[in-house]
């Protein structure tokens, strides 16, 4: 017999059914509750509400475990390529050989931008935040495609505004940052593959060549593997939700960079770096005061703590490993890093900490492997919209496919009840 919940409001009871994943995992299906009963439920942020059935991604907080398509973050992270995991979330399973070369083939097919995309970036001005240009691309991109507005078109001319998509955001990246340093911009260039590519047109220079180190294009692999999908977080939830109005993608992904961009979310990143900054130069590396502070509130630590990962952070912990072995390898000294230890050292000893679960997360130390790779603090957060855009871009296609509802919540009302309007002489 089929699980059911009983939920009884004055007196009167209501049955609801169970749906169940492939991970057992178990929820209440309440969307007839209102129509039934009058009420609705409330979860002020989403704490405990699940808005979709998704096929993408598996998270279970408790244990630490990341999955995408079933397959672990450690073995894809280990074994795949960037492109590879991208092709496995957009399409359900890992490409062949065959099929990836296509794939990726076509990505190269895509990489320019329209150059009077190029000029937008003549409007910013100097030291303006990497993260508001890449929302204003985004946004830009859908008019250089009009025939992406409308996203029920076919699904041929949906994958080919994903292809569009997947294979500009690198140059556009690249674009910000050289465009931020004030450098002429590199155009993309075919013999290379995803990831080289975007080295090559972010650290390479107009005046020479540059062939990019296999150590860093390895480390760049790994670290858009870990961002690259993460469920129903807040930055995809955006993006569904706006794809929900059946608003075209550039849209729709241009929404989830701004839901990115704020510091508790992907925003973390660069926070952490220029809290680790601070607690260098300014608290004279007293990770204990910092601690202190943190549990009287008066500061966020950064790169700590996570709405779902009660345990730890499964991509934290790749992360920690390979900053070791990336900084190893590039022969990179960082005080920053040494730092970085000691304060999780000393948070995780600490019972304030220990007692609310608040671990590292992904944030704490990809900042610290960009930095020795040469990005520049402001540019971090762009660098993780580079790796979730093919997990934002599944779950858009996904939402699209099954032709799921608008998003559209309600509220409990608590303002001020019916009156009348006053003249504006009588009021005080
Ligand atoms: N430093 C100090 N205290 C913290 C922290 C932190 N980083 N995070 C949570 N707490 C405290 C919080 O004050 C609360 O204490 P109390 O029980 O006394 O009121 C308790 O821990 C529970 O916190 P919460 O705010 O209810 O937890 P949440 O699940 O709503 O928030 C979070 C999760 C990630 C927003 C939060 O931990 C945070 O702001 N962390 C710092 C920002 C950060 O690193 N964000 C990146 C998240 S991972 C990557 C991503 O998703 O982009």
């Amino acid at each position: 017999m089929s699980e059911k919940a009983t939920i009884t409001l004055e007196g009167k009871s209501y049955e609801f059914p169970v749906i169940t994943g492939t991970e057992n995992e178990k929820a209440i299906d309440i969307s007839k509750l209102r129509g039934q009963s009058g009420y609705v439920t409330f979860d002020e942020g989403y704490k405990n509400t699940g808005s979709t059935v998704s096929n993408i991604t598996y998270l279970d907080g408790e244990q630490g475990i990341l999955r995408y398509r079933g397959y672990s973050i450690e073995e894809l992270a280990e074994k795949a390529s960037f492109t590879e995991v991208s092709y496995l979330l957009l399409y359900g399973e890992l490409p062949t050989a065959d099929q990836l070369r296509d794939f990726e083939h076509s990505l190269t097919q895509h990489t320019l931008v329209h150059e009077n995309l190029v000029k937008v970036f003549e409007v910013f001005p100097t030291g303006s935040h990497p993260m508001g240009q890449l929302m204003t691309m985004m946004s830009a991109l859908s008019s250089f495609y009009p025939d992406s507005l409308n996203p029920n078109k076919s699904p041929e001319a949906t994958n080919l505004t994903v292809i569009r998509l997947l294979a500009k955001m690198p140059t556009i990246c690249a674009m910000i940052q050289k465009k931020g340093k004030g450098h002429p911009v590199l155009y993309p260039q075919n013999k290379f593959d995803y990831v080289s590519n975007f080295l090559y047109m972010t650290f390479g220079n107009v005046t020479e060549d540059y062939t990019p180190d296999p150590v860093i294009v390895d480390a760049m692999n790994k670290l858009l593997i870990l961002h690259a999908d993460h469920e129903q977080n807040c930055s995809t939830s955006t993006v569904r939700i706006v794809g929900s109005s059946h608003a075209n993608l550039y849209a729709s992904v241009g929404a989830g960079v701004a839901a990115l961009w704020g510091p508790r979310h992907g925003g973390a990143n660069q926070e952490v770096l220029e809290m680790l900054e601070h607690i260098r130069d300014i608290d004279k590396g007293d990770v204990k005061k910092v601690v202190a502070e943190a549990k009287d509130k008066k500061r966020l630590l950064f790169g700590f703590g996570h709405r779902v990962y009660k345990n730890f952070d499964p991509r934290a912990k790749i992360l920690k490993d390979a900053c070791d072995k990336v900084l190893a390898k590039l022969g990179v000294n960082d005080p920053l890093l040494q730092v970085a230890k000691e304060l999780e050292e000393a948070a995780l000893t600490d019972p304030y900490f220990v007692e609310r679960k608040l671990y590292p997360n992904v944030d704490f130390y990809s900042g610290i492997i960009y930095k020795a790779l040469g990005f520049p603090t402001p540019m971090f957060t762009v660098l993780f919209a580079l790796g979730r855009m093919p997990g934002w871009i599944s779950q858009w296609k996904e939402l699209r496919e099954k032709n799921e509802d608008i998003g559209r919540p309600r509220q409990i009302y608590n303002g001020a009840t019916l009156r009348s309007f006053p003249d504006i002489k009588s009021r005080k």
